[in-house]
């Protein structure tokens, strides 16, 4: 019976935010078209190549591989280690060096992506504290808000920006954190926050920090974009400022920005527990999570990202690669704020504060659906561009559009 079918009683649902609106650009026949959606890195001449480090590790495992068989349920040990060494490495340390509050407290699992990573983590906590709400910034990646919302629990908005746009409420942020229910988790974007592209300084990590830990508050520290804000060490501040109070909070780590591996699906999951023993079994429940999810995670990944990192060559060319990325990103910003000046589109000095790829232009619909079809530049909501897609051929054209959208 037709009233039976399980696609009876469901209307289809819109497209992805931010996927939904790349279908779009590549649909688009404009030759001029320019897309600033989507948040990947793009270099000058607009691609997303393949990094010289994975290829030469993609070689090596070519001649080395000898099976495809299952990787445990938390991953690949190897993967684990070197991930743990990258998340929490302390400043000016040498490699392979952990900050001392680690102290065997810290477990690690292999995911799909940073995305997965974030998802086991809602999961966790929706599974041993079903009455915890969790906490997003407003604005935020809108998948932390779907991922919240499809685990069943109620999510919460927090302040990101001050009123101008201009630089963090850390007000605001800590007076959520404090008025907080003691058990609820707090997802926190570690560097290059999205969309806004603003983050809390070192110093300012301390004090949400002591005021999460005060409150009891569980973060979920969202790390999508190590090394592309300050560096690879400065941007994992707000890791060191949590461990040093002591308390227990999760790391979702992705290896799709910084090694460029966006369809090989790397990320991992960092448990910190109040003890080793804490972190033991708080890993035992994740496991089970996983096992019922993805089982083990894919293994190809996680196995270029070990031979990067363990070969000391390969690990200071990609920290090379990654210089790059992070140079040219902060490049274009100052270039874009200069062409808006120029292109006399007002005062948009204030985007330079941000870091990372990520600049938030505050269009409304009608003004992003302006850029889309009268000047064929595709950003997503509010306006939040990609400046790694922005090149001095397309900056001059960009700056004049958004100049005539909020004339
Ligand atoms: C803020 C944020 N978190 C997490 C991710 C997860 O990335 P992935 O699942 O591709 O590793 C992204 C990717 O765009 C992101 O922007």
């Amino acid at each position: 019976m037709a009233g039976s079918n399980l696609s009876a009683r469901v209307q289809a649902l819109p497209g992805d935010p931010i996927f939904g609106v790349v279908e779009r650009f590549k649909a688009d026949p404009r030759p001029n078209k320019v897309n600033l959606a989507q948040g990947v890195y793009m270099d000058e001449s607009g691609s997303t190549p393949i990094l010289g480090t994975v290829r030469e590790a993609e070689r090596r495992l070519l001649a080395s591989s000898t099976t495809k068989v299952y990787k445990p349920i938390a991953g690949d040990p190897r993967y684990l280690e070197v991930m743990r060494a990258i998340l929490f490495r302390p400043a000016g340390a040498p490699w392979g060096d952990l900050e001392p509050a680690v102290s065997g407290r810290v477990e690690m699992v292999q995911t799909p992506g940073g995305t997965g990573a974030i998802r086991l983590a809602v999961e966790l906590v929706t599974h041993l504290r079903p009455e915890a709400e969790i906490w997003i910034s407003e604005p935020t990646w809108p998948n932390h808000r779907q991922i919240v919302d499809e685990s069943g629990a109620v999510a919460r908005q927090h302040t990101w920006l001050s009123a101008d746009g201009a630089r963090l409420d850390i007000e605001g942020l800590l007076a959520a954190i404090d008025a907080a229910r003691p058990g609820d988790a707090m997802i926190l974007h570690a560097s290059c926050h999205n969309p806004t592209g603003i983050d809390p300084t070192p110093a300012q990590w301390s004090e949400i920090a002591a005021h999460a830990t005060a409150r009891g508050i569980l973060p979920i520290i969202d790390f999508a974009y190590q090394g592309f804000g300050d560096g690879l060490v400065e941007d994992a501040a707000a890791v060191r400022a949590f461990l040093q109070v002591g308390g227990e909070f999760l790391v979702a780590s992705s290896g799709s920005k910084n090694f460029a591996l966006y369809d090989e699906r790397i990320g991992a999951l960092a448990i910190v527990g109040a003890d080793a023993s804490a972190a033991t079994t708080l890993l035992s429940h994740v496991k089970a999570l996983v096992r019922t999810a993805w089982s083990n995670p894919p293994a190809h990944g996680g196995e270029i990202i070990v031979e990067i990192l363990s070969d000391p060559k390969l690990r200071a060319e990609w920290e090379l690669e990654v210089t790059a990325m992070r140079t040219r990103i902060a490049d274009n910003r100052a270039a874009l704020v200069a062409a808006l000046a120029a292109a006399g589109a007002g005062d948009w000095s204030h985007l330079a504060n941000g870091r990372g790829m990520f600049a938030l232009l505050n269009l409304d619909d009608a003004q992003i659906a302006r850029l889309r079809d009268d000047h064929a530049v595709y950003v997503v909501a509010l306006g939040r561009l990609n400046v790694a897609g922005l090149t001095s051929t397309n900056i001059p054209v960009v700056a004049k559009a958004i100049a005539a959208v909020v004339a």
